[in-house]
């Protein structure tokens, strides 16, 4: 659907951050799955991990997404996805459908910094974060990649410094 954009990448990289500003400063509407999922659930992200198990929330994703890629509305939105949505390839080519896909990349260590205090992610759950996070990244990253049809560089970047180049590469503004 034109004019829509998927944010992809890493827990961390500022998917959610990047597309309120990004809705706010161009008159669209932000969309979360992690959101949509915990309001559909009646409860958090780790509660549906811990209860239900990962496969059961890739299921909710799958559907959510296919939801969404139907769902052919009069506005123009911003998709802020789970870290780990495009690593099936059908969410993939779903993404692909809803809008252009942009990859919010980052290191492993700027990563960490952004969610080493977190409490939220239970795949982050370990002795030793930034060794999860690099081996994550290494099997996500050439998968994000070929999801994308634009990256970012975004470890030297502020919130506002991304939103300006998407703005500049997708929006064309
Ligand atoms: C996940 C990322 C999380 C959330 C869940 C699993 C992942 O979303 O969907 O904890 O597999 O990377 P964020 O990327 O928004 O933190």
């Amino acid at each position: 659907m034109s004019g829509n954009i998927c944010l992809i990448g890493y827990m961390g990289s500022g998917k959610t951050t990047v597309g309120r500003l990004l809705a706010d400063e161009y008159g669209m509407v932000f969309k979360d799955t992690d959101v949509l999922i915990t309001e559909r659930e009646g409860r958090s992200i780790p509660e549906i991990f811990a209860a239900e198990g990962e496969a059961y929330f890739r299921k909710l994703e799958h559907e959510l997404v296919a939801e969404l890629a139907e769902d052919d509305g009069d506005y123009r939105i911003i998709l802020s996805t789970g870290g780990g949505l495009p690593v099936d390839e059908r969410n993939r080519e779903l993404l692909k459908k809803i809008g252009t896909v942009v990859y919010l990349r980052a290191r492993a260590e700027s990563l960490y910094e952004r969610v080493k205090n977190d409490t939220g992610r239970p795949l982050l759950v370990t002795d030793d974060r930034l060794k999860r996070i690099t081996g994550m990244l290494k099997e996500r990253g050439p998968i994000y990649e070929t999801a994308a049809d634009v990256i970012i560089d975004t470890d030297e970047l502020g919130a506002e410094d991304v939103v300006l180049r998407i703005s500049q590469k997708v929006l064309e503004i």
